[in-house]
Parts: C-alpha cells; structure tokens; sequence
C-alpha cells in the first residue's frame, strides 16, 4: 500500500509537471492563441481551467523530463511506444483540458486538435491515477459555484464546460468521453439535489441521455432530482449559449427541461400506440425492468408504477403482480 501510494504521487507529479509546460507553452503558439480566440475564450477563463498547448513534434515533453521517457511518463499515459521500441507523446499539437480529481489534483487531459483532423479529442488513458467512470470534468472548477447555485449542468464536451463558463454559467461539468455512470451519479449527488443533463442535439445526445438516465435509476433517492433539456438539433451548449447567451440558456434549462419522470413516459411511449391493448401491453413490458431498479426512492417508484396503472387502465395490485413475473 505504500509502495501504490509513492507510485501515485509520482504520477501525480509527472502530471502536474506536464499541465505546468503545456500552460507555459500556450502563449508561445500564436496559432494555438488564435484558435481559443476563436473559440470565445478569454484569459481568464483559460486560466481557471489551465488551458495549455501540446507542441508539435514527436517529444514535446522531453523539454521537461530528463530523462525521456521515463516509468512515470509511461504509467500517465503521456507517453506512447511504437513497433519499433521509439518512444513518443501521446499528445502533440494538441490544446490541452487538465482534467481534475476530486480533490483538484490534476489527473489526466484531454486534447483537442487545432483544425478539422482526426480523432478530434483523445483522452488520457485510465491509469493508476486516473479512471473515466469516476470523475467529472470541471467539477473542481465548478465547486463553489455549484455551492451558490444548488445545481448542477451535465455536458458532453471539454468546449460546453468552458464555453459555459465563459458565459457565466460556471456549473457545468462533462463525462469524459464516456457514458455517463452510476459513480458518476452518486458524485454529482454528493454535490447537489438538482441535476440537469444538457447534451447535443442530435442522435448521439439522445442515446446518451437515454444512457444516463438508465445508470441514474438504482441511484435515484427521493430528495434528489434529475432533469434532461434538449437542445435544438444542431446545438450544442456551447453553441446555443454563444447564440442566445446565459439567460435564455438558463430559462431552457429550468423551465424546458423534462423531470426524469416525464422523460421517462415520453422516450418509453414514443413509438406506442396506448389506443390499443398490445400498445399498453408492450409499455408494461418495458417499463417494468426499469422501475423495478428505482429501489433506493420509494416513494418516486411507487408514483410510477401508479401512472403506469393510470396509462394502461390495470389496476395497481394487478400491475404489481405483472410487474413481478416480468
Ligand atoms: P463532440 O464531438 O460533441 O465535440 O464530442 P465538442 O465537445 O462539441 O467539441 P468542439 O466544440 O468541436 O471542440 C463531445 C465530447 O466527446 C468526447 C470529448 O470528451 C468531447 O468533448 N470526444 C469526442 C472524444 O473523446 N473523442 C473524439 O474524437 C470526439
Ligand atoms: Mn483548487
Ligand atoms: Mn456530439
Ligand atoms: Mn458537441
Ligand atoms: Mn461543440
């Protein structure tokens, strides 16, 4: 245990040691300048969040470590091996998102290209310091604003945290490429009562909200609430909040936002006719898995069970019999 402990404060370091050059190095790089520029971004939104920039070339990072590479380099995920035993950064001409633990260490990054090339983002690896399922983007950053307001905004991206904060909405945390998970869940409720998913508005936002909505269910408690906006088809946060600024994005949010009760019925109903009896058949066919999984917010399962018998007309002894061979 020690000897994990040592292990992780060496990562630990080596990080930090990366997120300081990659800090220094941004106002170096005109060109990486101009595109936060363009992005909105000011100085002092980059510096809360310590934006920086990856160099170009293979070995940005041996202007810091000597010797490169070295076991920590390695074990961060910061540095790669190819075929041929030649070492070489993960992240290169790249802006850099530090991505924060929960005590505001920084644990890993995100980078984003300057331009229209592939892949888009690419992340730190889950390491010994660093896990995806389990922390959140912008949550240190966001911490006492969180504590002002009493809510919290999940997005998808590095830019809608930043952007949103840019705006004044300085809530706003993102999964970090990733679903959004049970532990993300039960650290977001640690924070707040009131949590409100935003993701883009296409497709992919959908699924995911869907997909976030299914992980919250076994960590529902009746005191906390969780509630999903969404945006115009080609919106994200960022761009919607760019577009028609902080307070419309705020009145969206807290008054166009769905409960999870009411997205639930929504997204569950949506391709069934309740007009007929296979449409409420099939409704308590698929709902039924889903409220069985509410157990920790009794009173939140049992009013949902109680619209389910109100939609189908099956009365909610009957209903909880069905619901139990199910
Ligand atoms: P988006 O494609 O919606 O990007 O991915 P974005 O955040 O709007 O980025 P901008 O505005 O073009 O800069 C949302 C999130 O999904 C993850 C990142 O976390 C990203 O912020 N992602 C996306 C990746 O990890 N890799 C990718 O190649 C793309
Ligand atoms: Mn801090
Ligand atoms: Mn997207
Ligand atoms: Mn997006
Ligand atoms: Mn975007």
């Amino acid at each position: 245990r020690v000897a994990k402990k040592q292990q992780q404060q060496t990562l630990q370091s080596t990080v930090q040691a990366a997120c300081d050059f990659y800090r220094q190095q941004l106002p170096l790089h005109k060109h990486a300048m101009a595109y936060l520029q363009q992005r909105g971004l000011s100085p002092e939104i980059i510096a809360h969040y310590g934006i920086g920039y990856a160099p170009d070339g293979w070995q940005p990072l041996a202007q810091v470590f000597q010797p490169y590479p070295s076991m920590p380099l390695m074990e961060s995920g910061m540095v790669l091996e190819n075929e041929n035993g030649r070492q070489y950064d993960r992240f290169r001409h790249r802006i850099m998102f530090p991505i924060r633990g929960v005590g505001g260490e920084v644990i890993g990054f995100g980078g984003r290209v300057l331009d229209d090339s592939k892949p888009k983002y690419l992340n730190s690896p889950d390491t010994p310091l660093f896990d995806k399922g389990k922390n959140l983007y912008g949550l240190h950053e966001a911490r006492q604003t969180i504590k002002d307001v009493g809510r919290i905004v999940v997005v998808e991206g590095y830019m809608d945290v930043v952007a949103l904060a840019q705006f004044g909405v300085g809530y706003a945390v993102a999964a970090l490429g990733t679903a959004t998970t049970a532990e993300h869940i039960k650290l977001l409720f640690r924070q707040t009562d009131s949590v409100y998913f935003c993701f883009d508005g296409d497709e992919a936002g959908r699924k995911a909200a869907w997909r976030a909505l299914e992980n919250a269910l076994p960590q529902l408690k009746d005191d906390k609430s969780l509630y999903f906006l969404f945006l115009p088809e080609q919106h994200d946060p960022d761009s919607f909040v760019r577009q028609f600024g902080k307070m419309r994005f705020e009145e969206a949010l807290l008054y166009e936002s769905k409960p999870l009760s009411v997205y639930f019925w929504d997204a569950l109903t949506a391709n069934l006719d309740l007009n007929w009896q296979e449409g409420k058949a099939e409704l308590v066919k698929s709902a039924t898995p889903f409220l069985n999984q509410i157990s920790q917010a009794p009173a939140l399962a049992y009013l949902l069970k109680q619209e389910l018998s109100h939609k189908t007309g099956i009365d909610p002894s009957n209903l909880a019999h069905l619901m139990g061979q199910a």
